[in-house]
């Protein structure tokens, strides 16, 4: 029931179509603390339990990755008990999705929508806790339209037995853009005595640094910049540790990504062109990355992937 311990203060952070347990192990093997998968849809889970042997075929995971989170989303209280239960022995926490802005999600009452309702933000969590011996932990943005009620959802929160926060503190009309907001996580960690995980705009060992040294947060979570560079988990644990970070080639970077893609081969439900967008993700910032980009976008499989990549990244 209680929190795991982790290995590191920066968590590698759920993402729609990106964060596949094939990225998730990588990063993790690079130091990340905690993964967590992708949101996923509580009516999915409970039709897929029924019809699999195991859940494991439809949301993937290794061992290796623990611990690992699993992030639900939905608020029919039935489906979501259900759901619980059903992913509760596979996963060390149920993280629930308070966060994503995407309209063909809010209007289904689900995930960001639910900023707006604090009482059945209660019942919901209240539902979660009480259908898992797992640790529940919750992942919020700052509100709608303005930051306002994400304060009286953090106590509720705390008050229903959840065990953790993750704080992006955009709203959702920011969508990703502008600047997350930091001065709010320093806020909801004054607020709750539970632990508090900063989350938005962490790109460097730096910037993790100052989000744990400015708002007082217990963890950090990266998301995009660690999908461009899963070895960011490792400059940031020898930041926090010893003050400085070793600095890795385009070359280092790519085997990196042949790893990924080693790793990738394992996971049918990794979808091909998942794949070739975690390439593009990959080689953001790469001399002649364009070039590379364009020609990713033909590419149809692995190994062809590989070759290219190949070719054309290591001198
Ligand atoms: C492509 C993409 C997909 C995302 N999917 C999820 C998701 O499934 N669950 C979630 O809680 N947040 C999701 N997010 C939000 C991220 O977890 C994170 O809060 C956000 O990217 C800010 O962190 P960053 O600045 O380190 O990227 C997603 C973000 C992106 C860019």
């Amino acid at each position: 029931m209680t929190l795991p311990l982790f290995s590191s203060k920066a968590f590698f952070a759920p993402m729609a179509g990106v964060s596949d347990p094939a990225l998730r192990l990588l990063c993790k093997e690079l130091g990340a603390g905690l993964v967590v998968t992708e949101f996923t849809n509580i009516h999915a889970v409970v039709y897929k339990g029924a019809q699999l042997k195991s859940i494991k075929e439809f949301i993937e995971y290794s061992e290796e990755e623990r611990p690992v989170a699993i992030q639900l989303f939905g608020s029919d209280l039935q489906a979501l008990e259900k759901a619980v239960k059903i992913v509760s022995p596979h996963f060390d926490i149920i993280d629930y999705n308070m966060g994503c802005p995407a309209p063909h999600i809010t209007e289904q009452m689900a995930c960001s929508a639910l900023l707006q309702e604090p009482e059945l933000t209660r019942k919901i969590f209240r539902t979660m806790v009480k259908a898992t011996d797992k640790p529940v932990t919750v992942k919020i943005r700052a509100g709608v339209s303005a930051p306002d009620k994400w304060r009286e959802i953090a106590l509720i929160a705390e008050e229903e037995g959840l065990q953790m926060i993750t704080f992006h503190p955009r709203t959702v009309k920011q969508h990703y853009s502008g600047t997350a907001n930091w001065s709010l996580i320093k806020e909801l960690k004054q607020l709750v005595k539970i632990p508090v995980v900063g989350n938005g705009d962490i790109r460097t060992p730096e910037d993790a640094k100052r989000m744990l040294d400015e708002t007082g947060c217990d963890y950090v979570m990266i998301g995009r910049a660690a999908c461009q560079d899963p070895f960011l988990f490792t400059q940031v644990n020898d930041y926090l540790e010893k003050g400085t970070y070793r600095e890795i080639s385009a070359a280092e970077r790519i085997q990196f990504f042949f790893r990924y893609l080693d790793y990738a081969r394992n996971y049918p439900t990794i979808p091909f062109a998942s794949i070739r967008l975690q390439a593009m993700h990959f080689t953001k910032g790469e001399v002649g990355g364009k070039v590379i980009r364009a020609k990713i976008g033909k590419v149809q499989t692995i190994d062809e992937l590989h070759e290219l990549l190949g070719k054309s990244m290591i001198p």
